[in-house]
């Protein structure tokens, strides 16, 4: 998986011919950010946006130079190859089905759908379609966690600490932070150990939202590793920290200001040496666009598949399922912070 995503050139894959014409669908936080890299990629004609506001595809597309549509049937009419969904959550399953019906590859943003079947649904139709269905845990794709996962490839991993933690969304959807922040983590965990989430311990608590707000979540993989995800909406900054423990080294990584730093040569007298590591500076949205049309053009797997998304969406619905055992009462109620 790692050599996927390090092996990522600034074009859209070396059997590329031709323009590839592509399509956004919802073009609002995430979205416009996948239609304003799209325009700038080489190779790559951004036909469309489609959004049911259409003040802000109107928006989007005028800033961009391109159409503006209501919603997904529009955009295919437009002939696209591709598209990317960056709508709510809960219309990725029948955005992703109407593409692949009509022969669109598709990359979805992350969390692939809104439950485990849905994603299912998703995953089988493009595989009968033979089309490119590519998840975007974009993550995978930021320079630190890359510089990571390189630290430790080799190394006999025994635990893994990620925090993410920040305050609340400006706009929330109908998800708490588990399928909306730890899905992230969830996905890291998998990749940096190769390995499937076996066991799950979480404690959930609704501080202030409906649903859960805070989130401390256990995990055990099937090659033996702990893991430990703390994540909350409750922090009046912006934290996304991972720290790997393996038998030679520990690993520091501010997925932030993507500063890595090991810890290794451990010494009897408790000395040991430390160093910072390099690490890349690109725009992991890009490398992530970049993968999916590479994926799209030679037909092969893409760095992340739906497969890989649906099995951290399982974990993340594993946390939530003991949520009536283990939730606290709401202490305060901020309901015009919960859009659903
Ligand atoms: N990878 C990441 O780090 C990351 C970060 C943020 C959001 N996301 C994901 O991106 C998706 C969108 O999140 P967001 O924060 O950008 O939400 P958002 O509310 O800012 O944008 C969603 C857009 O979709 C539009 N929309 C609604 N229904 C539509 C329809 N039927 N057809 C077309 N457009 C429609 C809305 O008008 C809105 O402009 C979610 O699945 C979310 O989980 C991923």
């Amino acid at each position: 998986m790692a050599g996927a995503v390090r092996d990522m050139t600034e074009t859209a894959g070396p059997s590329a011919e031709g323009v590839l014409r592509v399509g956004v669908v919802g073009v609002g936080v995430m979205g416009s950010n996948h239609a304003r890299v799209l325009a700038g990629l080489p190779g790559i004609e951004l036909v469309g946006v489609a959004d049911t506001d259409r003040k802000q595809a109107d928006f989007v597309a005028r800033t961009l130079g391109c159409v503006a549509v209501a919603d997904v049937g529009e955009l295919l009419d437009l002939n696209v190859d591709a598209i990317t969904i960056a709508a709510p959550t809960h219309l990725h399953r029948d955005i992703a089905l109407a593409a692949i019906a009509r022969g669109v590859h598709v990359m979805v943003e992350k969390p692939i759908a809104s439950t485990v079947e849905e994603g299912r649904e998703i995953i089988a139709a493009a595989r009968r379609a033979g089309l490119t269905l590519m998840v975007g845990h974009v993550e995978r794709f930021n320079p630190a966690v890359e510089a990571i996962k390189e630290a430790i490839r080799n190394e006999d991993i025994l635990s893994i600490a990620i925090t993410r933690v920040g305050p609340f969304p400006p706009r929330m959807s109908n998800v708490g932070v588990v399928i909306d922040l730890a899905v992230h983590d969830i996905d890291l965990i998998r990749w940096f150990t190769d390995s499937d989430i076996v066991e799950v311990q979480p404690q959930l608590s609704s501080a202030v939202a409906e649903r859960e707000d805070i989130a401390l979540l256990q995990f055990r993989t099937a090659s033996g590793v702990l893991a430990h995800i703390n994540t909350n909406w409750l922090t009046p900054f912006k934290a996304r920290n991972v720290t790997v423990a393996t038998r030679g080294k520990y690993v520091m990584g501010d997925l932030l200001t993507r500063q890595v730093t090991e810890c290794f040569g451990f010494q009897p007298d408790g000395s040991y040496s430390m160093r910072h590591l390099s690490v890349g500076h690109a725009e992991p949205l890009r490398a992530e666009l970049l993968a999916f049309l590479r994926s799209v053009r030679s037909g092969a797997a893409p760095p992340v598949t739906g497969e890989e998304a649906v099995a951290s969406l399982e974990i993340a619905a594993q946390c939530l399922a003991v949520r009536p055992a283990t939730v606290a009462p709401a202490k305060r109620k901020a309901p015009s912070l919960v859009a659903g």
